[in-house]
């Protein structure tokens, strides 16, 4: 069985999938980092000199080609991957992949990303925290309507990352 942890970027899917294959004693893989090593390049660096479109067409590749290469793995996804081309459906038609989404509320979002939005090219321009919330805020509001169709929702707020390794797994069993 795979598990696949969605949700914005931000929420907690490297730290939680990372401790999550270490208490399931399973693999763990990050598509972005994963993503990294194939392309010898790291995100912003794809971003900046192939653009967006590049990165997606890459991310669904390296996706579809996690998925059948790892059958019994915990995969943290990229912010956007469930809500580009098919990406969703590769997952969700997958009888061996149950999925779960972080869900964080904008004003933790907003809190965190504002410190390390160098590194995240979407949100790297955004220079004040206002700026940064109205984009989030947009941002989510489309975005949830494909983490939504997870398998389980996990609120992400007010619990350390053991709460919501242990709460994954009680959901899993
Ligand atoms: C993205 C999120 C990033 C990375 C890329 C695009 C997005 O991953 O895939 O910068 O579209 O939300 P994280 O969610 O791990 O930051």
């Amino acid at each position: 069985m795979n598990i696949v942890l969605m949700g914005y970027m931000g929420s907690g899917k490297s730290l939680i999938g990372k401790g999550l294959s270490e208490k399931m004693k399973i693999q763990y893989i990050d598509l972005d980092h994963y993503i990294e090593i194939q392309e010898k390049k790291s995100i912003p660096k794809i971003f900046e000199e192939k653009g967006e479109i590049y990165f997606r067409k890459k991310e669904s590749f390296y996706l579809e080609e996690v998925l059948d290469t790892y059958k019994d793995a915990v995969i943290s996804l990229g912010g956007g991957t469930p809500c580009f081309t098919g990406n969703l459906e590769i997952v969700k038609k997958n009888k061996n992949i149950k999925s779960i989404y972080l869900q964080t509320s904008l004003q933790e979002l907003t809190k965190r990303l504002f410190k390390e939005r160098s590194k995240r090219p979407l949100i790297a321009h955004l220079q004040t925290s206002d700026e940064l919330k109205d984009f989030i805020r947009k941002h989510l509001f489309e975005r949830s309507f494909y983490y939504n169709q997870a398998d389980y929702k996990i609120a992400t707020d007010k619990k350390d990352a053991n709460q919501i390794i242990e709460e994954s797994i009680s959901l899993l069993l």
